[in-house]
């Protein structure tokens, strides 16, 4: 884990500013809390799950400036003058983004707790440009840990949204899917 600034003290409460999902905050954080915890708890962004808290699990990863962060790993004061996106800013005025869209379409999901970490990890992913190939969508997402699906439909349904990326179809960068999908459904468990 990263250290505490130098000049901060593990018991004093921090000024912290940081923009969250495209809006500016300002909080007094205690020195000591971690980033999860920060969102869950002082902004109510519960989207954020905690599983081991020592970076063994991902159920927690952000993006901290585009990069896929896990977020126990990382004091919240750390954030001050940084920008973070968590899964609540995947969706769109209550529609699913393409990303979550093909999780469910692709059956990629059971319980969700760790859909979170996926979604975000597949979108820092997205950042860094490109098209990976199924394998390295596998290396990518090994920080991440499903105790329900398996991996397969996990990996599919990142593959299939790097394929139908409008982008990346436009500059003729869209990876041949390797396994066929599902077909959309439009709602319920199957
Ligand atoms: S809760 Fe952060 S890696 Fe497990
Ligand atoms: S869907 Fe349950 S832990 Fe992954």
């Amino acid at each position: 884990m990263t250290g505490l600034p130098p000049d901060v003290r593990r018991e004093e409460l921090v000024e912290t500013t940081t923009t969250v999902n495209g809006e500016l905050v300002t909080v007094a954080v205690p020195a000591r809390l971690h980033v999860a915890d920060f969102l869950r708890q002082h902004l109510g962004l519960t989207g954020t799950h905690v599983g081991c808290e020592q970076g063994a699990c991902g159920m927690c990863t952000v993006m901290v400036d585009g990069e896929a962060v896990k977020s126990c790993l990382m004091f919240a004061v750390q954030l001050d003058g940084r920008n973070v996106q968590t899964v609540e800013s995947l969706a769109e005025d209550d529609r699913l983004s393409p990303l979550q869209q093909a999780f469910k379409d692709e059956h990629a999901l059971q319980c969700g707790f760790c859909s979170p970490g996926f979604l975000m990890t597949a979108t820092a992913l997205a950042n860094q440009g490109g098209c990976p190939s199924r394998e390295e969508i596998r290396e990518e997402i090994a920080g991440v840990l499903c105790r329900c699906t398996g991996y397969e439909n996990i990996v599919t349904a990142i593959e299939r949204w790097f394929a139908e990326s409008p982008q990346r179809a436009a500059d003729g960068d869209a990876p041949e899917l390797t396994t066929p999908t599902r077909p959309a459904t439009t709602g319920g468990r199957r």
